[in-house]
């Protein structure tokens, strides 16, 4: 027969208490056995309150046993707590362990997002592919020029007025205003003068892509960074007519049929007779709209056929050759084709602009 106080039977208690201790499958569950058998409201904390009653010799013996049960159920607790928190910790690492050979099912899998190339660069790509197929053939050369590349061959000499057609970012390198980025690709078309004159391997029939800058302020018709195409064919009995031919055989092959192609006079120093070539404005299809102010056209760029004075600076003998020449934004043909209402998008970077092409 076990100690009993007052109406609690210790032995039972702590039985109870042990069986209620082994059970608890967590730390918080093992908090509510200790509230329930240790806590203010538990039977012992009950039984202690009655002590009053009792003479101080049954206090003391009651005291001591009360004592006897909190210190075995204290010992009980925090040895099932050591166990409880160390399979917890277990648990935990368990959880946070990364397994370097998991397979993520397909249907769970973040689809991989795989870049591509850029407006630009693809615009670039057509137009090359365009020309290849007429018979052209495809150079490059430096974003970096000299005067002479950029201006002088091109019959723009110094300080000559037409320079203002170009507003140019100059390098300090050399002498003061002697290196350029270049401002158009026309440059690239003495390079290769040069070149087929001392290898002597004119004709020429080719166009010539690339980078310029000028120093524009952007809007939605201009960067300072941008694309041109050149073109440039320098052979025997070359006439306008056959530059006319190119450039619609051009609009249609990349635009499609339903665009035209026209030539307005204009001047450039490196060709003559000048024009500037418009094309159908791709937004109204040709019915007038705002962004070509209401003429149906749109202006791509500039041509002509090749100024004497160009041949005579490179060493081509103007009485037996001549060509013709153009130059066009290939930003301004992405512009029309993709009906791009402002051309920063283009060089902005913004994914939800750049993967919609
Ligand atoms: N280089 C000229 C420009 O950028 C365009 C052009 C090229 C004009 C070839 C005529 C011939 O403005």
């Amino acid at each position: 027969m076990g100690v009993t106080v007052g109406t609690l039977d210790l032995d039972a208690y702590v039985g109870a208490a042990d069986a209620a201790i082994r059970a608890a499958s967590s730390t918080d569950a093992l908090d509510a056995v200790a509230a329930e058998y240790l806590g203010k409201k538990s039977q012992l904390a009950l039984v202690q309150r009655t002590f009053g009653s009792l003479s101080d010799e049954e206090k003391r013996t009651a005291g001591a046993a009360l004592q006897q049960v909190r210190s075995t159920l204290d010992g009980a607790i925090s040895g099932r707590r050591e166990a409880l928190a160390a399979a917890e910790r277990l648990e935990q690492l368990e959880a946070d362990r990364l397994d370097l050979t998991e397979v993520v099912p397909a249907q769970v899998r973040r689809p991989l997002r795989r870049g591509h190339q850029h407006l630009i660069s693809q615009t670039q790509a057509e137009l090359e592919d365009v020309f290849v197929g007429m018979g052209f053939t495809v150079a490059d050369g430096p974003e970096v020029e000299t005067d002479w590349y950029n201006f002088e061959a091109l019959n723009i000499p110094p300080a000559h007025p037409a320079r203002g057609m170009w507003d140019t970012f100059y390098l300090e390198l050399g002498d003061p205003e002697t290196v350029v980025l270049r401002t158009h690709t026309s440059p690239v078309q003495v390079h290769l003068m040069e070149e087929a004159v001392a290898n002597n391997t004119l004709p020429i029939h080719a166009v010539m892509p690339g980078r310029c800058f000028r120093r524009d302020t952007p809007d939605a018709r201009h960067l300072h960074t941008f694309h041109q195409i050149e073109g440039l064919v320098i052979d025997e009995g070359i006439t306008f007519t056959d530059l006319a031919g190119v450039i619609q055989t051009f609009t249609t092959a990349y635009f499609g049929p339903a665009m035209s192609s026209r030539l307005r006079p204009a001047f450039f120093p490196f060709t003559e007779p000048s024009a500037e070539f418009e094309i159908t404005c791709a937004i109204c299809q040709g019915a007038g709209c705002r962004t070509c102010s209401q003429t149906g056209w749109i202006e791509l760029g500039g041509c002509g056929m090749v100024d004497p004075a160009v041949l005579d600076a490179v060493g081509i003998d103007a009485t037996r050759y001549s060509g013709f020449a153009f130059g066009f934004g290939i930003d301004r043909c992405a512009q029309m084709r993709y009906q791009i209402a402002d051309m920063r998008a283009l060089v902005e970077n913004d994914l939800r602009f750049v993967e919609q092409f």
